[in-house]
């Protein structure tokens, strides 16, 4: 059993002294009774809970997939464009959410985040391999050369190792669905431009398991957002071990 201020402070609603207060004005509820009372703990599992008639879960760690649109970018301190992050409230980012890799500004699809850190950097470590799907426009029609080249492997500047694609998929005469096993910057685009073609525009389809098609009832439309379900994290959480 858990103080209730510690349980809003562990959910990024503010310094304990914030939650504190917010306990005393009367802005929380649990189970549909207002508390008020500093001292009564409740066990944090699953607890249900309102701050300012506003109802949440409890959730020890959060995993969401974005789908995220063009003109942002990953990082907290975006310099040129938007930022991810400003596609969710303050009381998660308070938690520290942090994208798991980094798609580029002008790159949209699935990207997850997370605030449980060990899982973020599983994710991230190059030697996991986690297979990943683009679905891409391209400048020139993609040649059979080409396709086979990129199976084949090719070589990138600065970058050590072959980067082949696996599963590509002519999905018509400028439209290429590949799957990558590294993550290196910019790689589908030189990937691409090293089989002397050039990306238009680029989308992610899947992270090992998780594909946006699996959001379809959640209706994940560009710039949304959803927590993963507990099959989900599970799923993610096994293709690293
Ligand atoms: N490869 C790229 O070139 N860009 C991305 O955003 C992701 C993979």
């Amino acid at each position: 059993m858990i103080l209730l201020e510690k349980i809003l402070q562990s959910q990024g609603f503010g310094s304990r002294k914030y939650c504190q207060q917010l306990i005393k004005s009367g802005a929380v509820c649990v189970e549909n009774g207002t508390i008020h009372d500093l001292k009564q703990k409740f066990k944090p599992q699953n607890l249900q809970f309102s701050v300012f008639n506003i109802p949440y879960i409890y959730r020890e760690k959060v995993y969401i997939a974005l789908n995220k649109p063009k003109g942002y970018e990953c990082s907290h301190q975006a310099t040129h464009h938007l930022s991810v992050f400003e596609l969710f409230d303050e009381i998660l980012l308070n938690r520290g959410l942090q994208c798991v890799g980094r798609l580029d500004q002008d790159t949209s699809g699935l990207l997850l985040l997370t605030d449980d850190g060990q899982f973020l950097q599983a994710l991230t470590n190059p030697r996991k391999h986690v297979p990943k799907v683009y679905r891409m426009l391209l400048a020139d029609p993609i040649d059979h050369e080409q396709i086979e080249t990129l199976q084949h492997g090719v070589e990138l500047r600065n970058e050590k190792g072959v980067f082949a694609a696996t599963d590509v998929i002519k999905r018509a005469e400028n439209e290429l669905q590949m799957t990558i096993h590294q993550g290196v910057y910019h790689q589908v685009k030189r990937m691409l431009a090293a089989v002397g073609n050039k990306v238009e525009a680029l989308h992610r389809h899947q992270i090992g398991q998780l594909s946006l098609d699996d959001f379809k009832e959640n209706s994940l439309e560009e710039s949304n957002w959803t927590y993963l379900d507990e099959s989900q994290i599970l799923a993610a959480k096994n293709q690293l071990t």
